[in-house]
């Protein structure tokens, strides 16, 4: 590429994502529920006060400021502003409006997810995904939270990873609500699309025009045995299912999936054709998919399969996969965001070079026609990593979770570089020391 391919322009937005279970701290939810019925990997682990971003918000900003971010994304916890059906905690909003209007403030953009996993505990009670009640009670909390976004011009994201939700929580049974069974997780994916659709209508009514669309987790997937036609077929149709099902629903208005072994749906969603705005993406890593002759008739492994060595959560480093994406993504005719992609790296020595590969991707699609407006990089800070608890670091600040101290990893100087250079130089080797 050119010296010039190497540039981001300056609308280019930069910016680091976090998620309010994961740091706010003091949260009672269907994770904690879920942690104290001993469903983590390590049945003791907690959340607990999680680094206490709920206090420190003002000081995190600044973290972000410093490395050169001009947008930051948090989620709303719904469990906290509706901690029972109908109630909402009046205290709660004041609070969550203080900090949004405190980041703009600051010149940070906010990113606003209103949907990040969790839930309140009466929600899989009453009205779990599904259950058409759903639906109605998601447009209930959207209503609430969108006087909340007034004057922001905040990118806003109704639904963050909604695949990974219900795989996890519908078809493995392995996050909450703990369910196996691919007919529910069917019509659940089918009553999210339709909860991102009653979401648009309430925002709308409150905001008139809102910047609003879905975060997306993408896998770059290949076949385990590449000369085998079923995993191959695997790969075509997990492809379709997981990375754009949701998104065709949200830009034609069919919901079109087919699974083996999990189920397939076809159905046009009322009011779903050209309901998002842009294209939300959350990118990790490749999974290479193995058919198996009996239920649950897939596996999925991540290989090294290039000698880089794996992620410290044993993901593959796979850059290409996100080019691939990227540009598979311009079929939308919408803009880009990628709303996550990040490392786990524990002695924080891989990161810089992670980022330079994966920018690479950015300026490289860019370069051939994609749309990506904006790359937030997860996370800000080290945090409670779902099922995984405290082992991750995902952070370009490295957390003391003893101490809640916050410290720069060599990353920071890099991100920062090139957010405020706009251009894409490999990292020093002294970033990586
Ligand atoms: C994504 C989640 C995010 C974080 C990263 C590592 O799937 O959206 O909350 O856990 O993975």
């Amino acid at each position: 590429m050119s010296a010039h391919d190497m540039t981001f322009p300056d609308n280019f937005t930069f910016g680091v994502a976090t998620a309010a279970y994961q740091v706010e701290g003091g949260i009672e939810n269907d994770w904690s529920e879920w942690e104290r019925a001993g469903k983590l990997k390590e049945p003791h682990v907690r959340c607990g006060r999680a680094v206490d971003h709920w206090n420190r918000y003002e000081e995190d900003y600044g973290l972000a400021l410093d490395v050169g971010a001009t947008a930051f994304r948090v989620s709303l916890e719904w469990a906290r502003i509706e901690p029972e059906r109908g109630r909402i905690d009046g205290a709660v909003l004041e609070a969550y409006r203080e900090r949004l209007l405190r980041m703009k403030a600051r010149g940070l953009r906010p990113v606003v997810t209103l949907h990040h996993f969790t839930h309140p505990t009466w929600f899989h009670r009453e009205t779990p995904w599904h259950l058409p009640g759903s639906v109605e009670s998601f447009r209930a909390y959207a209503r609430v939270c969108a006087p909340l976004l007034k004057g922001l011009d905040a990118l806003v994201i109704s639904l963050n990873e909604p695949m990974v939700l219900l795989l996890g929580g519908y078809l493995q049974g392995l996050m909450p609500p703990g369910i196996s069974d691919g007919a529910k997780t069917m019509i659940a994916l089918e009553n999210m699309v339709r909860a991102h659709v009653a979401a648009r209508e309430e925002l709308q009514a409150v905001l008139g025009k809102v910047e609003l669309g879905i975060s997306q987790n993408m896998l770059a997937f290949a076949p385990d045995r590449w000369w085998h036609p079923l995993d191959r077929a695997l790969v075509r149709l997990g492809a379709q299912a997981y990375n754009h099902a949701f998104h065709e629903a949200l830009v034609s208005g069919h919901l079109r999936v087919n699974m083996p072994g999990i189920g397939s749906t076809r159905v046009d969603v009322p009011g779903a054709r050209g309901s998002c705005d842009f294209i939300g993406m959350n990118y990790y890593t490749r999974a290479h998919l193995r058919f198996i002759p009996r239920p649950p008739f897939i596996s999925f492994q991540y290989r090294d399969t290039r000698g880089r060595g794996l992620t410290d959560i044993g993901w593959e480093l796979w850059p290409e996969g996100f080019g691939q994406i990227l540009r598979e993504l311009k079929r939308y005719g919408l803009p880009v965001w990628v709303t996550e992609n990040g490392v786990d790296d524990r002695e924080g020595q891989r990161r810089p070079a992670y980022l330079h590969n994966h920018l690479g991707q950015v300026l490289q699609a860019r370069a051939q026609g994609v749309d990506v407006r904006g790359y937030l990089y997860w996370s800000l800070l080290d945090n409670f990593e779902w099922l995984e608890g405290w082992g991750p670091r995902f952070g370009l600040y490295y957390v003391d979770f003893e101490t809640l101290e916050r410290r720069p990893t060599p990353a920071c100087h890099y991100f920062k570089e090139v957010a405020t250079t706009r251009r894409l130089v490999p990292p020093q080797p002294s970033a990586a020391r």
